[in-house]
């Protein structure tokens, strides 16, 4: 993973483009579609390498998988899934090694979860945890239970009423899948209202699933059941688009339009944000898709706080606006950001400082003081870290600035393979 590419500035970007499948959705599609018998078709998934690795993981945990193009078809075997007879490679995908580690807690047998370099240092006792009190054993290096893991299954599991201690949508996930094959009814409690494809999903796959706002957060009750096979039909990456979207704005001569993308509040807080800013981003909904047209803008500082984009994917690609606006933006609680693919609480940071920003930090929050419009940026180099957000952030800072070199832009595979190719197009 060490190829570098060179981006080049560009004159004008002009088009409309639609984001890969979101990858959230599509690792979920697999997963309910291996756990129900009978054949799933699941339409417009991601074909990045994160999903496929759960691809490859649910053949291994028995279901059969066949893929054209971006259609992909699902057998879930009739007697359920059943160990695999090698370790379940994750790669780089967070999702799929937390996710995974709630569904095979309901399969008999110790399963073997390896992952990269980036993934084997990400903490795994967010979910080791709540999936031990329901029965399962988890074990893996450390305080932090960093792969490679082992996962005991042990049906029937314990369900539990149980408060998520930091938000987290992987979390709320890796229960509820676990919750399936529970002896009674899963109880999630969050205090902010993340992502709810595993519940909107289960709920289409025939389901019982309860959610219920309370203050800022939620509250989701699951009753065990065995999903049926179903037809998913996948919408845009709402995270992938944020980087387009980020893009039209700061360039000065731009127009970009993203079609067909998930529209769920708990998704585009970045579109408020960008809005607050002062972009011109004009979402239009059909049913529960987006259009979001970004059009060249001049922008403004702003407070961002993590609680608006829950996950906090899309604040490498926030961190590039703010470096483009005038005044000094501040995020703010941004810890969480520092256990993602890379230290992207650092890596937004760096990204900013390598245009020529001054940035600092207070505890959690990290704070850029914007060069006032993107042609000010230097060209800059600057290397990924196995981190495909990064090399996307990158990729439009180079793009609206003077250009940029980065290291390990092979790493977009994860996410997003065609991502240089949809950006070239807006040439
Ligand atoms: C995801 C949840 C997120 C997010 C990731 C995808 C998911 O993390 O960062 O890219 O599909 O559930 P959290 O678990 O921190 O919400």
């Amino acid at each position: 993973m060490s190829a570098i590419v060179h981006v080049e500035s560009a004159a004008s970007l002009h088009g409309v483009l639609r984001v890969p499948g979101d990858k959230s959705a599509s690792h979920r599609a697999l997963m309910i579609s291996a756990l129900a018998a009978g054949t799933s078709t699941i339409e417009g998934m991601s074909l990045g390498h994160d999903v496929q690795a759960t691809g490859v993981i649910i053949e291994q945990l028995g279901a059969q998988r066949t893929v054209e193009d971006d259609v992909v078809t699902v057998d879930g075997p009739v007697d359920g899934l059943r160990v695999a007879d090698a370790p379940l490679d994750c790669g780089n995908s967070g999702t799929t090694m937390r996710l995974l580690c709630g569904l095979v807690s309901g399969v008999t047998g110790l399963h073997h979860l390896v992952g990269d370099a980036s993934l084997s240092k990400r903490p795994m006792n967010r979910v080791a945890s709540p999936l031990g009190l329901m029965g399962a054993v988890i074990r893996g290096h450390g305080e932090t239970v960093t792969a490679p893991l082992t996962v005991e299954g042990r049906p029937p599991l314990r369900a539990i009423d149980f408060r998520v201690p930091s938000p987290s949508a992987q979390v709320k996930s890796a229960i509820l899948l676990a919750g399936l094959g529970a002896d009674g009814v899963t109880t999630v409690r969050e205090d902010v209202r993340t992502r709810t494809a595993t519940e909107d999903m289960l709920r289409f796959a025939g389901v019982s699933v309860q959610s219920d706002d309370e203050g800022l957060g939620r509250v989701v009750t699951l009753r065990p059941a065995r999903p049926v096979p179903r037809r998913w039909q996948i919408p845009g990456d709402p995270s992938q688009a944020a980087f387009f979207c980020v893009l039209g704005l700061i360039h000065r001569d731009a127009r970009i339009e993203i079609v067909d993308v998930d529209g769920a509040p708990e998704r585009t807080g970045f579109v408020g944000v960008l809005q607050r800013m002062g972009g011109d981003l004009v979402r239009s909904t059909d049913g529960s898709r987006d259009s979001l047209t970004s059009v060249s803008s001049t922008l403004v500082a702003t407070e961002i706080l993590a609680s608006e984009i829950p996950s906090v994917d899309e604040v490498p690609a926030l961190a590039v606006a703010a470096a483009a606006a005038r005044g000094v933006t501040s995020f703010r609680d941004m810890g969480e950001l520092r256990l993602k693919e890379s230290d992207r609480f650092e890596g937004s940071m760096a990204l900013a400082r390598a245009v020529g920003c001054h940035v600092w930090s207070e505890g959690d929050d990290f704070f850029i003081e914007g060069l006032a419009n993107a042609e000010a940026f230097r060209d800059f180099e600057i290397a990924a870290g196995l981190d495909h957000r990064i090399v996307m952030s990158a990729a439009v800072a180079g793009t609206a600035g003077k250009g940029c070199s980065i290291a390990g832009a092979d790493t977009v595979q994860s996410s997003y393979p065609h991502f240089f190719r949809d950006l070239a197009s807006l040439r």
